[in-house]
Protein backbone atom coordinates (compact mmCIF):
# COMPACT_ATOMS: atom_id res chain seq x y z
CA UNK A 1 0.00 0.00 0.00
CA UNK A 2 1.55 3.36 -0.77
CA UNK A 3 2.31 5.94 2.00
CA UNK A 4 1.02 9.25 2.54
CA UNK A 5 2.22 12.25 -0.08
CA UNK A 6 5.21 13.61 0.97
CA UNK A 7 5.63 17.24 1.43
CA UNK A 8 8.24 19.44 3.18
CA UNK A 9 9.42 22.78 3.93
CA UNK A 10 13.05 23.68 3.11
CA UNK A 11 14.42 26.22 5.63
CA UNK A 12 16.95 27.80 7.52
CA UNK A 13 16.09 28.37 10.50
CA UNK A 14 12.61 26.12 10.13
CA UNK A 15 11.46 25.23 13.19
CA UNK A 16 9.28 28.27 14.13
CA UNK A 17 6.95 27.52 11.15
CA UNK A 18 3.40 27.32 11.13
CA UNK A 19 3.08 25.27 7.61
CA UNK A 20 2.95 21.59 9.08
CA UNK A 21 -0.28 22.73 11.00
CA UNK A 22 -1.95 24.30 8.35
CA UNK A 23 -1.27 22.08 5.72
CA UNK A 24 -2.66 19.32 8.47
CA UNK A 25 -5.77 21.47 8.72
CA UNK A 26 -6.00 21.34 4.91
CA UNK A 27 -5.66 17.82 4.46
CA UNK A 28 -8.00 17.01 7.12
CA UNK A 29 -10.70 18.96 5.61
CA UNK A 30 -10.03 17.42 2.59
CA UNK A 31 -9.54 13.75 3.97
CA UNK A 32 -6.17 13.84 2.12
CA UNK A 33 -3.51 11.58 2.93
CA UNK A 34 -0.46 13.40 3.45
CA UNK A 35 2.88 13.65 5.59
CA UNK A 36 4.41 17.39 6.15
CA UNK A 37 7.67 17.82 7.81
CA UNK A 38 9.88 20.63 7.91
CA UNK A 39 13.65 20.14 6.40
CA UNK A 40 16.40 22.68 7.95
CA UNK A 41 19.17 22.51 5.60
CA UNK A 42 21.76 24.70 5.20
CA UNK A 43 22.22 26.62 1.78
CA UNK A 44 25.41 24.68 0.73
CA UNK A 45 23.15 21.50 1.36
CA UNK A 46 20.03 22.99 -0.34
CA UNK A 47 20.50 21.74 -3.79
CA UNK A 48 21.47 18.07 -3.08
CA UNK A 49 18.73 17.99 -0.60
CA UNK A 50 16.22 18.78 -3.08
CA UNK A 51 17.23 16.48 -5.36
CA UNK A 52 17.47 13.81 -2.68
CA UNK A 53 13.41 14.49 -1.78
CA UNK A 54 12.23 14.36 -5.22
CA UNK A 55 14.26 11.10 -6.29
CA UNK A 56 12.87 9.19 -2.89
CA UNK A 57 9.09 10.65 -4.06
CA UNK A 58 8.32 13.39 -2.53
CA UNK A 59 5.43 14.52 -4.53
CA UNK A 60 5.87 18.74 -3.46
CA UNK A 61 8.24 21.60 -1.43
CA UNK A 62 8.08 25.01 -0.16
CA UNK A 63 10.78 27.11 0.36
CA UNK A 64 11.34 29.77 2.73
CA UNK A 65 14.13 32.02 3.96
CA UNK A 66 17.21 32.17 2.75
CA UNK A 67 16.66 29.48 -0.45
CA UNK A 68 14.01 31.07 -2.06
CA UNK A 69 16.26 32.66 -5.19
CA UNK A 70 18.47 29.24 -5.31
CA UNK A 71 15.03 27.52 -5.90
CA UNK A 72 14.45 29.98 -8.72
CA UNK A 73 17.77 28.68 -10.22
CA UNK A 74 17.81 25.03 -9.66
CA UNK A 75 14.11 24.22 -11.25
CA UNK A 76 13.82 23.04 -14.44
CA UNK A 77 10.80 25.61 -15.02
CA UNK A 78 9.61 28.54 -13.71
CA UNK A 79 5.59 30.38 -13.65
CA UNK A 80 5.91 33.84 -15.15
CA UNK A 81 5.15 35.24 -11.45
CA UNK A 82 8.00 32.85 -10.11
CA UNK A 83 10.45 33.89 -12.72
CA UNK A 84 9.43 37.78 -12.42
CA UNK A 85 9.56 37.47 -8.46
CA UNK A 86 13.46 35.52 -8.69
CA UNK A 87 12.20 33.43 -6.15
CA UNK A 88 10.56 30.44 -5.65
CA UNK A 89 8.17 29.29 -2.44
CA UNK A 90 6.56 26.27 -4.22
CA UNK A 91 8.37 23.43 -6.26
CA UNK A 92 6.08 20.44 -7.83
CA UNK A 93 7.31 17.72 -10.15
CA UNK A 94 5.58 18.44 -13.68
CA UNK A 95 6.81 16.89 -17.14
CA UNK A 96 7.51 13.07 -15.73
CA UNK A 97 10.54 13.95 -13.16
CA UNK A 98 11.07 17.64 -13.74
CA UNK A 99 11.19 20.58 -11.05
CA UNK A 100 8.43 22.96 -11.62
CA UNK A 101 9.03 26.32 -9.51
CA UNK A 102 6.22 28.73 -8.63
CA UNK A 103 5.89 31.50 -6.16
CA UNK A 104 2.66 31.93 -4.06
CA UNK A 105 3.20 34.37 -2.24
CA UNK A 106 1.87 37.89 -4.23
CA UNK A 107 -0.94 35.49 -4.52
CA UNK A 108 -1.46 34.75 -0.94
CA UNK A 109 -1.26 38.68 0.61
CA UNK A 110 -3.60 39.79 -2.88
CA UNK A 111 -6.06 37.42 -1.27
CA UNK A 112 -6.25 38.21 2.14
CA UNK A 113 -6.28 41.97 1.22
CA UNK A 114 -9.04 41.05 -1.00
CA UNK A 115 -11.25 38.39 -0.44
CA UNK A 116 -10.21 37.87 3.40
CA UNK A 117 -10.12 41.45 4.73
CA UNK A 118 -12.52 43.06 2.02
CA UNK A 119 -9.65 45.98 0.62
CA UNK A 120 -9.92 47.29 -2.82
CA UNK A 121 -6.36 47.44 -4.25
CA UNK A 122 -7.60 48.91 -7.76
CA UNK A 123 -7.74 52.56 -7.98
CA UNK A 124 -5.89 53.14 -4.38
CA UNK A 125 -2.57 54.28 -3.75
CA UNK A 126 -0.41 51.71 -2.30
CA UNK A 127 2.60 52.29 -0.24
CA UNK A 128 5.28 49.33 -0.04
CA UNK A 129 8.21 49.43 2.50
CA UNK A 130 11.14 47.71 2.25
CA UNK A 131 13.16 46.29 -0.95
CA UNK A 132 14.01 42.66 -0.16
CA UNK A 133 13.45 39.24 -1.55
CA UNK A 134 9.75 39.64 0.55
CA UNK A 135 8.98 42.78 -1.10
CA UNK A 136 10.08 41.70 -4.85
CA UNK A 137 7.80 38.00 -4.25
CA UNK A 138 4.73 40.16 -3.81
CA UNK A 139 4.92 43.37 -6.26
CA UNK A 140 3.36 41.67 -10.00
CA UNK A 141 0.48 40.64 -8.06
CA UNK A 142 0.04 43.85 -6.78
CA UNK A 143 0.77 45.74 -9.75
CA UNK A 144 -1.45 43.50 -11.49
CA UNK A 145 -4.46 44.31 -9.47
CA UNK A 146 -3.97 47.94 -10.78
CA UNK A 147 -3.34 50.36 -8.31
CA UNK A 148 -3.67 54.33 -8.93
CA UNK A 149 0.33 53.77 -8.00
CA UNK A 150 2.46 51.83 -6.10
CA UNK A 151 5.55 53.30 -4.37
CA UNK A 152 8.15 51.24 -3.19
CA UNK A 153 9.82 52.84 -0.38
CA UNK A 154 13.38 51.91 1.45
CA UNK A 155 15.91 52.80 3.69
CA UNK A 156 18.67 52.29 1.48
CA UNK A 157 16.82 54.39 -1.26
CA UNK A 158 19.07 52.85 -4.58
CA UNK A 159 17.71 49.60 -3.52
CA UNK A 160 14.07 50.39 -4.26
CA UNK A 161 14.84 52.39 -6.82
CA UNK A 162 16.47 49.55 -8.70
CA UNK A 163 13.56 47.18 -7.81
CA UNK A 164 11.02 49.46 -9.26
CA UNK A 165 13.05 49.64 -12.41
CA UNK A 166 12.23 45.99 -12.97
CA UNK A 167 8.81 46.26 -12.78
CA UNK A 168 8.35 49.29 -14.31
CA UNK A 169 6.41 47.34 -17.61
CA UNK A 170 3.62 46.09 -15.32
CA UNK A 171 2.51 49.43 -13.87
CA UNK A 172 2.61 52.82 -11.97
CA UNK A 173 5.65 52.18 -9.71
CA UNK A 174 8.24 53.93 -8.72
CA UNK A 175 11.18 53.35 -5.98
CA UNK A 176 11.94 56.43 -3.12
CA UNK A 177 13.40 57.14 0.37
CA UNK A 178 11.24 56.90 3.83
CA UNK A 179 11.89 60.67 3.74
CA UNK A 180 10.27 60.88 0.35
CA UNK A 181 6.63 59.32 0.47
CA UNK A 182 5.24 62.67 0.69
CA UNK A 183 2.69 64.52 3.19
CA UNK A 184 -0.76 63.14 1.61
CA UNK A 185 -2.14 59.88 3.48
CA UNK A 186 -1.17 56.36 1.90
CA UNK A 187 -4.63 54.35 0.85
CA UNK A 188 -2.76 50.93 1.71
CA UNK A 189 0.78 50.88 3.39
CA UNK A 190 2.28 47.06 3.45
CA UNK A 191 5.26 46.77 5.80
CA UNK A 192 7.47 43.72 3.59
CA UNK A 193 10.73 45.10 5.56
CA UNK A 194 12.37 42.95 8.09
CA UNK A 195 12.44 45.58 10.43
CA UNK A 196 10.03 44.11 13.23
CA UNK A 197 12.60 41.19 13.67
CA UNK A 198 14.77 43.91 15.29
CA UNK A 199 11.81 45.16 17.35
CA UNK A 200 11.90 48.30 14.90
CA UNK A 201 9.83 50.42 12.73
CA UNK A 202 10.64 52.23 9.45
CA UNK A 203 11.15 55.64 9.84
CA UNK A 204 8.11 57.12 8.03
CA UNK A 205 6.96 60.86 8.03
CA UNK A 206 3.63 60.87 10.58
CA UNK A 207 1.58 62.35 7.35
CA UNK A 208 2.32 59.47 5.20
CA UNK A 209 -0.83 57.59 6.98
CA UNK A 210 -4.28 58.87 7.96
CA UNK A 211 -7.16 57.37 10.27
CA UNK A 212 -8.40 56.20 6.97
CA UNK A 213 -4.94 54.18 5.62
CA UNK A 214 -5.18 50.77 6.20
CA UNK A 215 -1.93 49.36 7.46
CA UNK A 216 -0.63 45.71 6.60
CA UNK A 217 2.65 43.74 7.98
CA UNK A 218 3.28 40.94 6.14
CA UNK A 219 5.03 39.95 9.43
CA UNK A 220 3.13 38.13 12.15
CA UNK A 221 3.02 37.37 15.05
CA UNK A 222 0.58 36.59 18.24
CA UNK A 223 0.64 39.84 19.40
CA UNK A 224 0.72 43.28 17.39
CA UNK A 225 3.80 43.88 15.65
CA UNK A 226 6.13 47.40 16.19
CA UNK A 227 4.87 48.01 12.66
CA UNK A 228 1.35 47.87 13.84
CA UNK A 229 1.82 49.66 17.53
CA UNK A 230 2.72 52.36 14.98
CA UNK A 231 0.17 52.28 13.15
CA UNK A 232 -1.97 52.90 16.00
CA UNK A 233 -0.35 55.34 17.20
CA UNK A 234 -0.59 57.73 14.11
CA UNK A 235 -4.32 57.05 14.44
CA UNK A 236 -4.78 54.60 11.90
CA UNK A 237 -7.85 52.61 12.86
CA UNK A 238 -7.35 49.46 10.56
CA UNK A 239 -4.63 47.18 10.61
CA UNK A 240 -3.88 43.59 10.01
CA UNK A 241 -0.65 41.27 10.58
CA UNK A 242 0.57 38.76 7.81
CA UNK A 243 -1.51 35.49 9.08
CA UNK A 244 -3.91 35.27 6.19
CA UNK A 245 -1.26 36.27 3.98
CA UNK A 246 0.82 32.93 5.21
CA UNK A 247 -2.58 30.81 5.03
CA UNK A 248 -3.63 32.14 1.57
CA UNK A 249 -0.08 31.44 0.03
CA UNK A 250 -0.56 27.79 1.54
CA UNK A 251 -3.57 27.73 -0.11
CA UNK A 252 -2.39 28.32 -3.39
CA UNK A 253 0.32 25.84 -3.28
CA UNK A 254 -1.53 23.21 -2.73
CA UNK A 255 -3.00 24.29 -5.83
CA UNK A 256 0.18 23.83 -7.21
CA UNK A 257 0.36 20.59 -6.23
CA UNK A 258 -2.98 19.35 -5.88
CA UNK A 259 -5.09 21.17 -8.13
CA UNK A 260 -7.97 22.20 -5.90
CA UNK A 261 -8.35 25.44 -3.22
CA UNK A 262 -8.73 24.12 0.63
CA UNK A 263 -11.43 26.38 2.65
CA UNK A 264 -8.68 28.35 4.08
CA UNK A 265 -11.49 30.41 6.72
CA UNK A 266 -10.85 27.28 9.31
CA UNK A 267 -7.72 27.87 9.61
CA UNK A 268 -7.63 31.97 9.79
CA UNK A 269 -10.23 30.94 13.10
CA UNK A 270 -8.05 28.70 13.94
CA UNK A 271 -4.67 30.64 14.18
CA UNK A 272 -6.94 33.39 15.08
CA UNK A 273 -7.85 32.09 18.70
CA UNK A 274 -4.22 30.84 19.04
P1 LIG B 1 13.80 39.75 3.02
O1 LIG B 1 14.11 38.63 2.10
O2 LIG B 1 13.16 39.36 4.32
O3 LIG B 1 13.07 40.87 2.35
P2 LIG B 1 16.25 41.26 2.84
O4 LIG B 1 16.43 40.99 1.41
O5 LIG B 1 17.43 41.23 3.76
O6 LIG B 1 15.24 40.26 3.53
O7 LIG B 1 15.52 42.68 3.00
C1 LIG B 1 15.21 43.23 4.24
C2 LIG B 1 14.47 44.53 4.00
O8 LIG B 1 14.12 45.10 5.26
C3 LIG B 1 15.29 45.59 3.28
O9 LIG B 1 14.42 46.40 2.52
C4 LIG B 1 15.89 46.36 4.45
O10 LIG B 1 16.29 47.68 4.12
P3 LIG B 1 17.74 47.94 3.44
O11 LIG B 1 17.61 47.54 2.01
O12 LIG B 1 17.96 49.39 3.62
O13 LIG B 1 18.69 47.08 4.22
C5 LIG B 1 14.71 46.39 5.37
N1 LIG B 1 15.08 46.64 6.79
C6 LIG B 1 15.68 45.79 7.63
N2 LIG B 1 15.80 46.34 8.85
C7 LIG B 1 15.24 47.59 8.78
C8 LIG B 1 15.05 48.66 9.71
N3 LIG B 1 15.45 48.55 10.97
N4 LIG B 1 14.41 49.78 9.28
C9 LIG B 1 14.00 49.88 8.01
N5 LIG B 1 14.17 48.91 7.07
C10 LIG B 1 14.77 47.77 7.45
Amino acid sequence: MPGPDRYVLFGHPVSHSWSPFIHGMFAKQSGADIHYSLMDVAPERFRRAVVEFFQSGGSGANVTLPHKQAAAELAHGLTDRAARAGAVNTIAVRWGDKLYGDNTDGAGLVHDLKANLGIRIAGHRVLVLGAGGAVRGVLGPLLAERPAELVIANRTVDRAERLAAEFIDLGAIRGVGFDAVGQEPWDIVINGTSASLAGEVPDLPARAVGPDSVCYDMAYARTDTPFQRWAASRGVRRSHKGWGMLVEQAAESWVVWRGTRPDTGPVLTALASL
